[in-house]
């Protein structure tokens, strides 16, 4: 089993970082293959609209999300991991999620899933309600692209990654989300 983790945050080394990798231990620990790609690195631009892949399944730009589509084919698994910029994902991941549409066919049937994800958010504020809403949305615009979140991990108020690292309750429940990520 393949599981491919995609990153939005522009820290490589950050809180959602951690907690991705925490899952990624669960993952490993039940023998399943792993990556990681920090697509808050990568040049990935948003859709641009030309509704090319609406005929060829293909997306017509040409950057760092290339390789990507390949890697969320080949995965059986997926986690995605975001923090919570302005109350929503990062504008990489946003970037990220917008190119999906080429993975979306007639009827807005997803040609790539559905395929098992982990979504792991992180957050300043303390509250884990308070984005209640926009995980909920986040949920149903990665389902319809065929990624299908069947456990969310969130982090909230977390300084830096040896921070969260140290919360075990948490580390707890980010391992067992990978483990469970590969029943
Ligand atoms: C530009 C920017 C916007 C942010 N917006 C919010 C926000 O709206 N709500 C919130 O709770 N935290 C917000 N944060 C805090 C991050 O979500 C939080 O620190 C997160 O854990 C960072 O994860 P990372 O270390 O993986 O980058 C913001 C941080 C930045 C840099």
């Amino acid at each position: 089993m393949k599981v491919a983790a995609f990153v939005g945050s522009p820290k490589p080394d950050g809180v959602t970082d951690a907690v991705v990798r925490q899952v990624l231990s669960g993952v490993e620990d039940k023998g399943a293959d792993s990556a990681v790609f920090h697509i808050g690195l990568l040049h990935i631009m948003g859709c641009h609209a030309c509704m090319k892949c609406r005929n060829t399944g293909v997306c017509v730009l040409d950057d760092d999300m290339k390789p990507l589509f390949e890697e969320l084919r080949k995965a059986d698994c997926i986690i995605l991991g975001t923090p919570i910029y302005f109350y929503y994902m990062t504008a990489q991941m946003k970037a990220f999620t917008d190119r999906l549409f080429s993975l979306i066919g007639e009827g807005f049937k997803s040609k790539l899933g559905p395929k098992r994800s982990v979504f792991v958010v992180t957050q300043g504020a303390d509250d884990p309600e308070l984005f209640s809403s926009q995980i909920e949305s986040m949920r149903k615009a990665w389902g319809m692209a065929g990624l299908d979140i069947i456990e969310t991990v969130q982090a909230c108020a977390f300084e830096s990654a040896e921070e969260v690292m140290e919360d075990e309750e948490l580390m707890r429940k980010a391992f067992l989300a990978g483990q469970d990520l590969c029943r």
